[in-house]
């Protein structure tokens, strides 16, 4: 598969994503990295790894409508010959036309146990703010397929840590991360290999 990872922020799983695949733990190219935010560190690391960038914002597009805005992104998928995105941080809504055209072939790693903690405003350390605040026994990452509602496609899989004592929310975080470049890349070979229907 040629791989599209989505990102706005720092980027740690799309680095291990492309340590993972150089370490040859599946076999699909990342061939590309789409972000809204041309300053984030995901864009470095692209540079760092070679990997093409494309900078797709609301900002650079404002007189397109929605459809027109959602045709930006799948001329440049299709351009690009991509088949399988993978949302690592991306912190913006993927047009539903994208959704459509890559039905049970787009990802997302959330950083808790969904469905709970989940949904619109339920991101990077409001979720982990959440689950502390909640008294939460556990947390963990959900893996799952993307379509049209926030944090609601299939789940294809989940690991748990425990939430120790005196857990703050940047330790959350951080174990919550490890997590998430371990497992990430575990899925896409599974996904390779048809033990994850696609
Ligand atoms: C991760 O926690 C991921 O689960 C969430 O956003 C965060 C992105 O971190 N969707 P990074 O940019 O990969 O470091």
């Amino acid at each position: 598969m040629n791989i599209c990872v989505f990102a706005s922020g720092a980027g740690s799983n799309f680095r291990a994503l492309l340590e993972a695949r150089n370490a040859g733990k599946f076999e699909s190219e990342i061939v590309l990295l789409i972000t809204n935010n041309s300053g984030c560190g995901a864009v470095n690391i692209a540079a760092e790894f070679g990997i093409k960038t494309e900078h797709i914002s609301r900002k650079i597009y404002e007189d397109l409508c929605d459809e027109e805005y959602a045709d930006v992104f799948l001329n440049v998928l299709r351009e690009n010959k991509i088949d399988f995105i993978v949302l690592a941080g991306y912190m913006k809504k993927v047009p539903d036309e994208v959704v459509d055209k890559y039905e049970r072939r787009i990802i997302n790693i959330h950083p808790a146990l969904l469905p709970k903690f989940g949904g619109e405003g339920m991101y990077g350390m409001n979720v982990h703010r959440a689950v502390i605040e909640a008294g939460e026994k556990e947390s963990g990452i959900t893996i799952h397929y993307v379509n049209k509602e926030y944090d609601r496609g299939d789940i294809i899989l989940q690991e748990r840590l425990i939430v120790r004592d005196g857990e703050t929310v940047e330790s959350l975080q951080m174990r919550v991360l490890e997590l998430e470049h371990k497992y990430l890349a575990e899925v896409i070979r599974k996904i390779e290999v048809g033990k994850v229907e696609i």
